[in-house]
């Protein structure tokens, strides 16, 4: 819990990602190494093995892969049917996070420095661009609802970090603007990974609803993600905090924060928005500022209330111990410090 939050602390165990997501632990190593076979081993492309195997070889919380395992489970099927569009969807992610860095200027991901920055921009390009071809040439992909469900999925990503370019430098962008903005270019992956997990168990008729799960879901989550890059202790998000603000990029609690703040706390962060010249941002002023307005607790509140809507949809669904898990990971995206 963070400077600011009003919320309830959660015992650290029920945060613990691998124990909850332990009920697919033997499948999601059989993703891994579907996903490491992307890695290109020579040829034609032999340039891109060090970049796409320093991407691929540093697992993140693979959160998309787990839902789709977890999913599959929840619609009554073994979760070992959705291995290989469990390895779709984590390609997805990581070409899009290639991508994502590349457009953000980031330097770190998953602890280690991005593409753009360890090699170059063209090789960042080149690589995003591989890793989400390499998705059609999966056999999973000549299913058609497999590929409707990925098409879908890339275009909202794309129209999200679209709008995203385009409010970049707005000061005062309205929170209408920034829920649009990260329900397209994040929650969408997390809801696809749902769907897919329903596809896998042949379970067209519920698809619907364990998507609409995972949408609030990732909305959630990405929210979580916006505070943390106000408040995470940068050894432990493995990406640098105080990018957002630094690179102009206004999110919740930013905009709460602007919108509530006295006349010079908004000033200074004015002064600090966009400040992307090597100069270091007071971010412990931001968060004092942040914790006078309540920001945190605003944006909490918001994150929670999605995931207090979304729980409630898995009535629909048998008690098992993926239901339980999917819960819990609802818990887990709220309230992690990574
Ligand atoms: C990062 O996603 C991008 C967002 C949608 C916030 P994750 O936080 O799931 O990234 P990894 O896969 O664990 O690195
Ligand atoms: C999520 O947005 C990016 C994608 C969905 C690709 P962010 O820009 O907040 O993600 P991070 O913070 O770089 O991981
Ligand atoms: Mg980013
Ligand atoms: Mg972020």
């Amino acid at each position: 819990m963070e400077p600011g939050d009003r919320g309830t602390t959660i015992a650290d165990s029920t945060l613990n990602l691998a124990s909850i997501i332990e009920p697919v632990s033997a499948q999601l190593a059989l993703v891994r190494k579907r996903v490491m076979d992307a890695v290109p081993s020579g040829g034609k492309l032999a340039k891109l093995s060090p970049p796409a195997g320093h991407i691929l070889g540093k697992h993140g919380k693979y959160l998309r892969p787990a839902l789709v395992l977890l999913a599959c489970g929840l619609c009554g099927e073994k979760p070992k049917a959705a291995v290989d569009y469990a390895a779709v969807m984590e390609l997805v992610h990581v070409g899009s996070l290639v991508f994502d860095d590349l457009l953000d200027g980031s330097e770190l991901r998953r602890g280690r420095k991005t593409i753009n920055a360890l090699w170059d921009d063209q090789t960042a390009v080149l690589t995003g661009t591989y890793l989400l071809l390499e998705i059609a040439n999966r056999t999973a992909f000549e299913i058609k609802p497999v590929r409707q469900v990925v098409m879908r999925t890339l275009n909202s990503m794309f129209q999200g970090e679209v709008l995203q370019f385009a409010s970049h430098g707005k000061f005062e962008l309205r929170e209408e603007t920034y829920m649009e903005i990260i329900t397209e270019k994040s929650a969408s992956a997390l809801s696809a990974s749902c769907h897919m997990g329903a596809l896998a168990a042949g379970d067209a008729g519920r698809a619907a609803l364990v998507e609409s799960f995972g949408l609030e879901l990732g909305i959630a989550f990405q929210i979580r993600d916006d505070i943390l890059d106000l408040v995470a202790d940068p050894g432990k998000l493995g990406k640098e905090p105080g990018s957002d603000l630094r690179d102009a990029r206004m999110t919740l609690p930013t905009i709460h924060c602007v919108r509530n703040a006295t006349r010079s706390d908004r000033r200074f962060l004015k002064s600090v928005f966009g400040l992307n010249s090597g100069e270091k941002i007071d971010m412990k002023h931001v968060v004092e500022i942040a914790r006078d307005t309540g920001s945190i607790s605003f944006c909490m509140d918001k994150a929670r209330s999605l995931i207090q809507k979304a729980i409630p949809r898995l009535d629909a669904f048998e008690d098992s111990p993926y239901k339980s898990a999917m819960a819990s990971l609802c818990r887990f995206a709220v309230e992690r410090d990574y």
